[in-house]
């Protein structure tokens, strides 16, 4: 057999260890070629029965990263995606169906087609370490797990758990999946040997899940499971915007788990998903995620003379070991959390050690929530000491400042933390709207400073506009991209100009539905608009997450000549009514949820609402594509994607331009500018979009 991608050895006990080495690449990911040779195989196999056989990946990284995603977007027709579909669901029937006993031995990723496959064998062993991680985050680009992953995994933990699994992609770790019964066994990777011989000489019995996972499948439960998950789906996302998820429910309740028993035309087929305009655009969005990732690789021509410290080259992960934060609060208390969870060391400096605690606080909540083992709990929090006299400054690789936002209290604190600073470290500022030239003037080394803007809140959201001043160096910006991608944030390179991109793009949409509050639409009915567009939060309960001292702030550092100030936002401010932080703002906020009037918008026409607040968001997204705030449209799309949540489905503000047409938003707008104004101009850019 001539195989490219599959090494089979078969060992003096009869057992036959077959390692996935994708060819080529670093990462195994199932391509069509993959799939055909695995076929061969299993036929091979079967005709020459050994006593067992183990499947493991020849891969540092992982099992496999699921279906070969270039090839998926590839494909150019239904016809094709389903071929695709049935081919993968043939060759893991045959591994399934081996007369002998098999095991999966899974150490790192183990994702979507990867799971698909080992959930086909009898058994599976997982390594015990930090990194195995095992999900079907089909559901995330819009389609289903159509390699018998939706067959196989409800049967074995039962419906509950697996839906769940499925309709959130969630991933899970080794003692979790032992636990859900996902494996049969946990062990470090060196033991796998071992391990799979055991399983493989003394078959124990296959696990089945316990009587109530199981319930979940039985005829009088099933349509109530199904019924359930369906209204949870129904809370996150609509229908017709997002097919996938129900599409899972559907495939599992009615068709038995298996896509090739869909009857065409069906909404859950493979065709129709692959069809929907919301698939393609989370694949898109799927991709733009990696071109952000590849941002934070260090490129070696970037190994400057300019002095400055150089992340290792060659994927070195660790290569920023101190970092420094000064202001512990809302953002820099978060942010020196996040970097100690990623393992970095961290210094945090404020006023007073009071103002310090409560940001140790939250990284311990943090911490036990995520880490959940008390020595990693530990670990973390050793990582994360606070410094009220600024002695980290002198050791740290990167200092991030995140104090208040007043260009003069910034400056001076730069003049006095620059000079203790070590010759190699890179300043980075937090600051949400001012120009880091205006910050720059008082270093004597001005190339040294970066923009890190992270995001509201912090665990949670994956962006990071690295933010370049026309001072700033290569190098600087290098490293401060490679410091994202190392405490696992997507790095988005910026023009330093007021906003940068996500804040210029999401101000004037806040601003918007405040004018439109003012005017005396609920502001219920303003967050049932936009959710209805498909974000995934209103904008008055963003505002008051956001803080509203914060939008005031940087509302005044984006107001355009002539703009309108929201009243209810000034009096809100000027009564120190923060929002979430203080418990009342637009909303009153109890237990961290804002308390919202019942009753529903009524027939209110909420997709001309929702059309009012989001263009001018389009028009200046348009703007900072044509300013060249970042590389090109994609990216803009990227950047207010994962920094806002922006509508996913519709791929990103230039892409939802482009899904209606551009001639029916300019139509929109100048009828928008004839009733509320000139803000409704549309920009220079929309030429060339
Ligand atoms: P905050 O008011 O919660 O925290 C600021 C902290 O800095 C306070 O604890 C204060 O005691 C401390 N501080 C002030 N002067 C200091 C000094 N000279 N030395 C040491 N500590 C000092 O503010 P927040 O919200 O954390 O914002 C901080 C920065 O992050 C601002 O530049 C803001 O624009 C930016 N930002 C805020 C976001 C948000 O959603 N809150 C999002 C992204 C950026």
């Amino acid at each position: 057999m001539d195989l490219r991608h599959w090494k089979l050895t078969l060992d003096a006990d009869h057992l036959a260890w077959l390692a996935f080495d994708r060819e080529g690449a670093t990462t195994n990911t199932i391509s069509s070629e993959v799939l055909r040779e695995l076929g061969q195989l299993a036929d091979h196999l079967a005709s020459m029965p050994p006593r067992g056989l183990a499947i493991l990946s020849a891969k540092e990284n992982g099992f496999a990263a699921g279906a070969d995603i270039d090839e998926f977007t590839r494909i150019a027709s239904a016809e094709e995606a389903t071929a695709f579909m049935r081919l993968g669901n043939e060759v893991f029937d045959k591994i399934a169906a081996l007369p002998f006993p098999t095991v999966a031995l899974i150490h790192g990723f183990c994702m979507g087609g990867g799971l698909e496959l080992a959930l086909a064998c009898r058994y599976r062993v997982a390594d015990d370490g930090p990194k195995t991680r095992m999900a079907l985050p089909e559901v995330m680009i819009g389609i289903t797990p159509g390699w018998g992953g939706a067959r196989r995994m409800p049967k074995l933990i039962g419906p509950a758990a697996a839906l769940d699994l499925m309709l959130t992609g969630r991933g899970v770790d080794a003692r979790r999946a032992k636990k859900l019964g996902l494996v049969d066994a946990v062990t470090p990777r060196r033991h796998f040997e071992n391990a799979a011989r055991r399983i493989l000489e003394a078959p124990p019995p296959v696990h089945a899940p316990g009587l109530a996972a199981a319930a979940g499948d039985w005829p009088g439960i099933r349509g109530l499971v199904a019924r359930m998950s369906a209204k949870k789906v129904a809370e996150r996302v609509r229908r017709d915007q997002y097919p996938a998820p129900y599409a899972i429910i559907d495939l599992w309740e009615r068709f038995g788990g298996d896509p090739r028993n869909i009857p065409p035309g069906h909404p859950a087929s493979t065709a129709s998903l692959f069809a929907h305009p919301t698939t393609k655009n989370l694949v898109r969005i799927f991709k733009l995620q990696e071109r952000l990732k590849d941002f934070g690789k260090v490129d070696s021509r970037l190994r400057g003379n300019d002095g400055l410290r150089h992340p290792r080259v060659g994927g070195d992960p660790a290569s920023i070991k101190h970092l420094h934060v000064i202001g512990a609060g809302a953002m820099g208390g978060d942010i020196a959390a996040w970097a100690a969870y990623r393992g970095v060391n961290v210094t945090l400096q404020d006023l007073a050690p009071e103002r310090i605690a409560p940001a140790v606080k939250r990284a311990a909540e943090l911490y036990r929530k995520r880490l959940k083992q008390p020595h990693l709990v530990q670990a973390a929090m050793d990582r994360l000491v606070p410094d009220v006299a600024g002695n980290g400054i002198a050791r740290a690789d990167v200092v991030i400042e995140a104090i208040v936002e007043n260009a003069e209290v910034k400056r001076k604190l730069f003049a006095q933390v620059e000079p203790r600073m070590k010759p190699g470290a890179v300043l980075a500022s937090n600051t949400s709207s001012i120009p880091l030239q205006e910050l720059a003037g008082v270093l004597a080394r001005p190339e040294r400073l970066v923009g890190l803007h992270f995001f509201n809140p912090v665990a949670q959201m994956m962006l990071v506009e690295v933010v370049e001043s026309p001072r700033t160096s290569p190098s600087t910006m290098a490293i401060g991209q490679a410091f994202a991608r190392q405490i696992e944030k997507l790095p988005l390179p910026c023009k330093s100009a007021p906003g940068f991109l996500v804040n210029r793009v999401l101000s004037p949409y806040l601003n918007e539905a405040m004018i439109m509050l003012d005017e005396g639409i609920p502001a219920e009915t303003l967050d049932a608009a936009a959710k209805d567009f498909g974000m995934p939060m209103g904008p008055i309960e963003l505002a008051d997450m956001v803080g509203l001292d914060i939008c005031w702030a940087v509302g005044q550092e984006l107001a355009k000549p002539g703009a309108i100030v929201p009243k209810r936002l000034q009096e809100n401010v000027e009564a120190k009514r923060f929002g979430k932080k203080t418990g009342q703002g637009f909303y009153t906020w109890v237990k961290g949820k804002p308390r919202k009037k019942s009753g529903g918008p009524g027939t209110v026409d909420l997709k001309g609402l929702a059309d009012r607040m989001v263009a001018p968001a389009l028009n200046e997204a348009v703007a900072c594509v044509r300013e060249r705030i970042v590389a090109d449209a994609d990216l803009c799309d990227a950047g207010v994607i994962f920094g806002t949540g922006f509508a996913p489905h519709l791929g990103g503000p230039i892409s939802a331009i482009h899904a209606r047409g551009k001639d029916a938003w300019l139509a929109i707008m100048a009828e928008l500018e004839r009733k509320h104004g000139p803000r409704f101009h549309p920009d220079a850019g929309w030429v060339g979009i």
